[in-house]
């Protein structure tokens, strides 16, 4: 098992800075670069950094592609709360990430003929290069929730009640989050070739505790990523709180 490096910074403003300056770097390594992208909370300061940076120093996503993590099934095109709308409203039309090159799962038709044309998607870019995580408070990644199985594929998942409840907010008054999702299996993001997870918040630091000290276990989907040789933790204070005392810092 690999334990991953840790960045840990002051706070969240300071996390999206260095995560953004990190992708910086690995998009002028190489322009082609195909990126795995995630939604969340935690990710809108991310960015918006990034966004900074394409509008201040003129980073160029024109060569790269992406394939996001999950997505919603059934929710109409264009619904606020659908994952493709995030995306749009807050990196892609902002850097010219076209449609074409700025994949989710298509989750508006038949599901398991989504799930196999993802997986052959991914493939023929040759892999995913660097793959963004956030954690969900139980230890999901992606809509992978606990006793999720670590070489899945990517595959219609159900949401558990706490995860409904935690991503009610996204959505309109009156609405809640559809029952199922399809997202990237934990063996489609352990594919990727460097992987990096964020955890901001003193919320998510009993999450962050439960995936790295201890043995992987399926009970904890990200302690998946102790498998995989190349993974960076960019976190703050806060979120790294928990493992002060497990000798990690
Ligand atoms: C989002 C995703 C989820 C989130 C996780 C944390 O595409 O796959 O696993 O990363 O639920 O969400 P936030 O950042 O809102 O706490």
């Amino acid at each position: 098992m690999t334990k991953p490096d840790f960045q840990v910074l002051a706070s969240p403003s300071a996390v999206a800075e260095a995560l953004a300056n990190h992708m910086a770097r690995a998009l002028r390594a190489e322009p082609a670069i195909t990126l795995g992208l995630a939604t969340g909370k935690t990710f809108l300061p991310i960015y918006a950094a990034l966004v900074a940076l394409h509008r201040t120093t003129g980073l160029s996503f024109e060569g790269a592609h992406s394939f996001n993590l999950d997505e919603y099934i059934g929710l109409v095109p264009g619904h606020p709360a659908s994952f493709r709308h995030y995306m749009e409203e807050n990196l892609f039309r902002h850097v010219g990430l076209s449609a074409d090159r700025a994949l989710l799962p298509e989750a508006n038709g038949d599901p398991e003929a989504a799930c196999l044309a993802y997986e052959r998607a991914i493939s023929a870019r040759g892999g995913i290069d660097l793959q963004l995580l956030g954690i969900g408070r139980n230890g999901h990644i992606g809509f992978n929730e606990p006793g999720s199985a670590f070489d899945g594929r990517t595959q219609v998942a159900r949401l558990t009640p706490s995860t409904i409840a935690a991503n009610t907010s996204d959505f309109p008054p009156g609405e809640v989050p559809p029952p199922e999702a399809i997202t990237m299996g934990i063996g489609t993001i352990l594919a990727a070739r460097e992987i990096v997870l964020v955890a901001t918040g003193a919320g998510k630091a009993e999450a962050l505790a439960r995936a790295f000290p201890a043995a992987p276990h399926q009970d904890c989907p990200a302690s998946a990523l102790q498998r995989h040789a190349h993974v960076t933790v960019f976190c703050d204070e806060a979120a790294f709180g928990a493992m002060r005392g497990e000798g990690q810092g």
